[in-house]
C-alpha cells in the first residue's frame, strides 16, 4: 500500500489554481483572465541586465545563507524611515515570500500551537501552519468592517495555545488596509497577549491613496515582517524576498531554517535585486500609477452592476466584491462566468468566509478589464434575470 504522510493528506492544492488550469481547458486563450495575481508587468531592465552580468561574472555559487550582505544592509536601509538602526544583521534573504512565510512558520510553531490567520486568507498561510504541525485559528476580515478584524474577533479566539498572530495589509485576496489607529489597535492585541506579529508586506509598495502603513517599527519588537520582489518588481518567477525582524533571536532562528529549507538563495539574482533597488527605485510607483487607474475603473463598472457591491482597495492588486445571485454560491457563479469566457476565483477559494465574493485581480490592461467586465455584466444579468 501507498502510505503518505497525515500532513500531505490533509492539504489540498489552492482553488485558485484549480480555476486557472480550468480556464485553459474550457475557455482557452480568449478568456479574460483575473485569476492569478502577478504583475503583468517585466523586472526594471537594469535588473535583468545586473542579472546575466552577474551570471558571467561567476556569480553561480553558494552564498551565505543569509544572503549578500550588501544586499542585506540595502534592504535594512529602505526600511530606516520605520526602525533607524536596522542593518544587514536584521535581514534574511529568502527564495521568495512563500519561502519566508514557511521559515516563520517553522521558527515559531509545533504541535498545540495555534496561529490566528485572517480569513478571507492567502490560501498557503493555513497549510503552512498545518505543515509546522500546528493549527490555523481563522479571524475574520469582513466585508462590513473593511477587511479589518475587530479586536473583539481576535479577544474571543486567541486562548493559551496562541503563539502568533499574522496581518496581512495590504492584502489578499480582499486588498483591505488599515489605518495608522487601526494598526495601532491591532498591534497593541498583539502585544497584550505576547504574541510574536507576523506582518506580510509585500505589497507595501502596491498603495494608492496614502504611504504604506507598517507594522514594522510602530512600537513592538517581537514582529518578523515577510517580504517578496514579486510584486514590487514584478519579478514573481525570479522567487526572491526576504525576512527581517528587529529581534536578533527570531533572526537566528530563522536564518537557521531557511538553511535547512534552501541553503540560500539564488547568487547572481541577488546582485539583480540590488541593482533595482539602488538604480530603479521608483520603478513600482510607475506601475502603481497605472494599477491605480485599473483600480478605478474595475471599481467603477463593478459597483454600477445590479446585485454587485465592491470596496474600492488602498492597496495589492484585488477586488473582492459581493456578488449576490439568488439561490447561487460563489464558486457556481465563478464557474458561470468562466463560461462566459472570466476567470475569476470564486471567495470560497480563500477559506468559508469568502462566500458571497469573487476575487478579481487587475494584472491585465485597462482594454482586457473593460472587455472582461462587459462579460461579467451580461453573465450576471442572465443570472439574476435583471
Ligand atoms: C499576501 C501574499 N503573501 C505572500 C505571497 C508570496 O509571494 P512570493 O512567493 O511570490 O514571493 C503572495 C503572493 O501572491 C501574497 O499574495
Amino acid at each position: 500500500m501507498v502510505r503518505f504522510s497525515e500532513r500531505a493528506n490533509s492539504i489540498r492544492p489552492t482553488g485558485v489554481r484549480r480555476m486557472f488550469d480550468m480556464a485553459f481547458d474550457m475557455a482557452g486563450d480568449d478568456a479574460v483572465q483575473f485569476g492569478l495575481g502577478e504583475p503583468d508587468f517585466q523586472p526594471p531592465s537594469v535588473a535583468i541586465e545586473a542579472f546575466t552580468r552577474a551570471m558571467n561574472e561567476g556569480k553561480n555559487k553558494y552564498t551565505t545563507t543569509a544572503g549578500l550582505p550588501a544586499l542585506r544592509q540595502k534592504i535594512a536601509e529602505t526600511w530606516h524611515h520605520r526602525i533607524p538602526d536596522l542593518d544587514e544583521s536584521n535581514v534574511c534573504i529568502t527564495m521568495s515570500g512563500t519561502n519566508g512565510l514557511l521559515d516563520i512558520f517553522l521558527a515559531l510553531v509545533g504541535p498545540g500551537d495555534n496561529v490566528l490567520i485572517p480569513e478571507p486568507y492567502f490560501p498557503l498561510y493555513p497549510p503552512d501552519v498545518v505543515i509546522c504541525g500546528g493549527d490555523p485559528n481563522l479571524y475574520p476580515c469582513t466585508f462590513e468592517n473593511d477587511f479589518v478584524p475587530t479586536i473583539d474577533d481576535l479577544e474571543s479566539r486567541v486562548d493559551d495555545n496562541t503563539v502568533a498572530i499574522l496581518y496581512n495589509f495590504p492584502s489578499n485576496p480582499t486588498g483591505g488596509n488599515v489605518t495608522e489607529a487601526q494598526r495601532d489597535e491591532l498591534i497593541a492585541f498583539a502585544s497584550d497577549h505576547d504574541l510574536w506579529l507576523i506582518t506580510d508586506e509585500v505589497y507595501d509598495r502596491i498603495v494608492y491613496d496614502g504611504p504604506h502603513v507598517s507594522f514594522l517599527g510602530a512600537g513592538y519588537d517581537k514582529v518578523i515582517m515577510v517580504q517578496s520582489f514579486s510584486k514590487t518588481f514584478a519579478m514573481t518567477g525570479w522567487r526572491i524576498g526576504y525576512i527581517l525582524s528587529p529581534d536578533m533571536d527570531a533572526m537566528a532562528q530563522l536564518t537557521k531554517m531557511q538553511y535547512y529549507v534552501t541553503a540560500c538563495s539564488n547568487d547572481a539574482m541577488q546582485y539583480a535585486v540590488l541593482e533595482a533597488l539602488e538604480r530603479a527605485p521608483e520603478y513600482p510607483e510607475e506601475m502603481c500609477a497605472e494599477f491605480k487607474a485599473r483600480r478605478n475603473l474595475i471599481c467603477e463598472r463593478l459597483n454600477a452592476m445590479p446585485g454587485v457591491s465592491c470596496h474600492v482597495p488602498t492597496g495589492a492588486f484585488y477586488v473582492f466584491p459581493k456578488v449576490d445571485v439568488p439561490g447561487m454560491n460563489s464558486e457556481e457563479i465563478a464557474m458561470a462566468l468562466l463560461e462566459g469566457g472570466v476567470l475569476c476565483s470564486p471567495g470560497t477559494s480563500f477559506g468559508a468566509a469568502g462566500e458571497g465574493h469573487l476575487r478579481f485581480a487587475y494584472t491585465i490592461g485597462r482594454e482586457d478589464i473593460a472587455r472582461g467586465m462587459d462579460r461579467v455584466e451580461a453573465v450576471l444579468a442572465g443570472l439574476r434575470g435583471d
